[in-house]
């Protein structure tokens, strides 16, 4: 393969540079020309689209975002798009594509890679809900600004002997939920992977909770379960507590990446890069018992990821 296209799809995550760094200088280092494809599948139809070297992507493994921006391209889904995406891959010679996004950009990876153009998906989201993957990049990132968020929030809800209702992304997974939940200590913790009863799981809870000398409380709710507003009043109703909600919304998508998004990052790029350089398409690379490796774009569709119900658990019991 002579010469590869990259490109970042759907919501962008922090770590996304890393990978198209790594990416980039992997390519090059073994002779194939690297063209940057900006914002996603819409670029590639538009041939929105420049050559790459090892200095453009100098001073970007810090920065969150994505340097080659991203958008979710409607015009992809159709035959006709498809069909202009690969003729700008004629026009512009790229042979490979390297797809950094979530399970919905993969779909349009497989879609190309069918087409004769093949791809290789790099699971990029803070959702982490790509059911072939353990990980992915941004996730690391986005907890610990919860955290850091949370935290603070604590400093108040405390001061004021206050209930803090924190409203957390992760679409319709609980990801995000679960593991900032845990490290910051939350009272109560509602994801949609795990059914729940406000009575007794938030309440009830609460009530026995406060008996041992408790004054203030964190209640980390997922976004996809649509009740924040409706729990913050609940619980302010019952409990006659001062209760206020937070919806931490897009913060929790920028920030420059942590150490770990940023070494993950690069692994998994350079890994696609590996498996590109020798004409291996129709792959997602994944992380999977501590392992960087890779599945057929069609089986990683249909994976599907536990939730960890023991960690779910675990954070009940330890919470009080
Ligand atoms: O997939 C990442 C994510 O941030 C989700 O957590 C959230 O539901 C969604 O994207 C928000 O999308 P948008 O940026 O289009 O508002």
């Amino acid at each position: 393969m002579k010469t590869i296209g990259i490109l970042t799809s759907g919501g962008d995550s922090p770590g996304m540079n890393a990978a198209v760094r790594a990416v980039t200088r992997a390519a090059i280092n073994r002779g194939i020309r690297v063209m940057g494809i900006r914002r996603g599948y819409s670029g590639l139809i538009s041939g929105d689209i420049f050559e790459m070297d090892v200095r453009s992507v100098s001073d970007i493994i810090h920065r969150g975002g994505t340097v080659l921006y991203t958008a979710r391209s409607e015009e992809f889904k159709t035959e006709e798009g498809m069909q202009k995406a690969i003729q700008t891959c004629k026009e512009f010679g790229i042979e490979g594509v390297v797809v950094i996004g979530g399970d919905g950009s993969f779909r349009g990876a497989s879609d190309l890679s069918a087409r004769g153009i093949p791809c290789v998906g790099l699971p990029g989201t803070i959702d982490n809900d790509v059911g072939c993957s353990d990980y992915t990049i941004g996730f690391d990132t986005a907890i610990n600004t919860v955290i850091a968020m949370v935290d603070r929030l604590r400093d108040t809800a405390q001061s004021h002997d206050r209930c803090s209702v924190v409203e957390v992304m992760g679409r319709r997974a609980g990801y995000i939920a679960l593991e900032a939940g845990i490290a910051v200590g939350a009272s109560a913790i509602l994801v949609p992977e795990v059914p729940y009863d406000i009575e007794n799981d938030v309440l009830k809870r609460m009530e026995k909770i406060s008996k041992t000398g408790k004054k203030h409380f964190i209640i980390i709710v997922a976004e996809g379960l649509e009740i924040t507003d409706k729990l913050t009043e609940i619980i302010a109703e019952r409990t006659q507590m001062n209760t206020r909600s937070t919806v931490l919304g897009h913060v929790q998508r920028g920030g420059s990446p942590t150490g770990y998004d940023r070494v993950m990052a690069s692994r998994m790029g350079y890994h696609a890069v590996e498996l590109l350089s020798q004409g291996i398409g129709n792959r997602v690379v994944a992380f999977k018992d501590s392992k960087i490796v890779d599945f057929d774009v069609q089986q990683a569709l249909s994976m599907h990821k536990e939730f960890p119900v023991e960690l779910y658990k675990m954070a009940y019991e330890i919470s009080i």
